[in-house]
């Protein structure tokens, strides 16, 4: 799709796609515009246009999906639980996860990185975050990739399904925490009041949903782009090896290089001006920050993979109100899975040149495999 970005932004950088009525914006200015513009361009579809959903969409009841004052007024419901120096302290318990799976690789010399690490990590944590039994794994993974994917009209009414299976079982989980409260972040959520009010029941089950969704795909994509970075950079490995205090710094050009979440919608409630192009009022936009990230208007030589790049404004968490609430988690469990990589698996890594296959997605960038080997 890279090819595309750059032909869109050097030929129709504000795109209106007639045929289904949507536009699309690719240059850096514009995507930060659209994400941050909120007055302009609203998250929530019901606010600026006649619409409704088709089938239940959890996500469109939590705050990725409301504009102010109720969005500031839920969202710092949470960002308590999620400032960078409350994550750090998850920091042991991740290590501690990360070790675990390690230890379950035979040391052959090869792994799939996506199933043995990247998957299983980060919804371990987030279910631990929530109070969740692991357990309940499975049903985690099933239910976030019902979320995301856009397999098309077929599955349809799995995907249903699924919501509805979520919906239940949380409806079960915030049942037994208004009984018996915990030390958790369900817990806390329905104990939380504005002006003096509970959040309703889809208000909390569109956080919980939210949670689970926005903590689990994009972090596991996060570390298997990493690991895709790295294999068309194959000096990077042994300089963060000699130098771990890079990590960071990769973690974040790997964001920018292969961005995890692609793009996201905004609703025009009036009309934008931007450069020579007008987008009336009520209109579908779509904002490509995989695109923006790879403007070298911002970033000189986008297109190289430079783990050293300063300054990296990059929009891979967003920009704005939005601004990735899990983004210090993300941050934090990346980094402790590629150093546990690094100390583990020497040598050389090598992604095999076997098919890999790509998430149906339009939000989100991801592979459902990612062999590798080392040595
Ligand atoms: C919002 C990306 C991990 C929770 C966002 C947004 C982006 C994003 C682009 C902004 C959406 C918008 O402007 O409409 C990512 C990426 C991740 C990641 C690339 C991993 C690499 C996480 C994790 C959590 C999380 C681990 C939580 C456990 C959220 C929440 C929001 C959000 C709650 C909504 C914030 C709001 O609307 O105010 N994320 N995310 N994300 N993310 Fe993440």
């Amino acid at each position: 799709p890279y090819e595309w970005y750059r032909t869109m932004r050097e030929t129709q950088p504000v795109y209106h796609d007639e045929e289904h009525g949507v536009w699309h914006l690719f240059r850096y200015a514009d995507v930060l515009r659209g994400l941050s513009d909120y007055a302009v361009f609203s998250s929530d579809p019901r606010s600026a246009m006649e619409w409704e959903p088709e089938g239940p969409e959890p996500i469109l009841e939590s705050i990725l999906r409301m504009d102010p004052p109720r969005h500031r007024q839920l969202r710092s419901l949470a960002t308590q639980a999620f400032t960078p120096r409350v994550v750090a302290q998850l920091a042991p318990r991740i290590e501690a996860i990360t070790n675990d799976l390690l230890d379950k690789i035979p040391m052959t010399g090869e792994l799939d990185v996506v199933r043995d690490l990247a998957y299983p990590l980060p919804v371990t944590v987030i279910a631990e975050l929530l109070g969740i039994p692991s357990e309940m794994r499975a049903d985690f993974k099933r239910w976030s990739d019902a979320l995301v994917s856009d397999e098309g009209e077929e599955a349809r009414d799995t995907l249903f399904a699924e919501i509805k299976s979520m919906y239940a079982y949380f409806t079960q989980v915030l049942e037994e925490r208004r009984q018996h409260p915990q030390k958790d972040l369900i817990s806390d959520l329905l104990v939380a009041e504005v002006d003096g009010q509970h959040l309703s029941d889809v208000e909390l089950l569109g956080f919980c949903a939210l949670l689970l969704v926005a903590g689990n795909e994009t972090t596991t994509n996060l570390i298997a782009n990493s690991i895709l970075s790295f294999d068309r950079n194959p000096e990077v490995v042994e300089r963060l090896r000699n130098d771990p205090a890079l990590i960071p710094g990769a973690i974040e050009e790997a964001l920018r290089y292969i961005s995890p979440v692609k793009a996201m919608a905004r609703f025009t409630k009036a009309e934008a001006v931007l450069g020579d192009q007008r987008i009336p009022e009520k209109q579908v936009v779509i904002a490509w920050m995989a695109s923006a990230n790879r403007d070298e208007n911002q970033f000189p030589d986008a297109d190289r993979f430079d783990i050293q790049r300063e300054p990296n404004r990059h929009l891979a968490f967003g920009h704005g109100i939005h601004f990735c609430l899990g983004a210090p988690l993300a941050r934090l469990e990346a980094k402790i899975a590629l150093t546990a990589m690094l100390k583990r698996f020497p040598g050389q890594w090598r992604v095999p040149d076997v098919p890999l296959q790509p998430i149906k997605s339009e939000i989100v960038f991801g592979v459902k495999n990612l062999p590798m080997n080392w040595g």
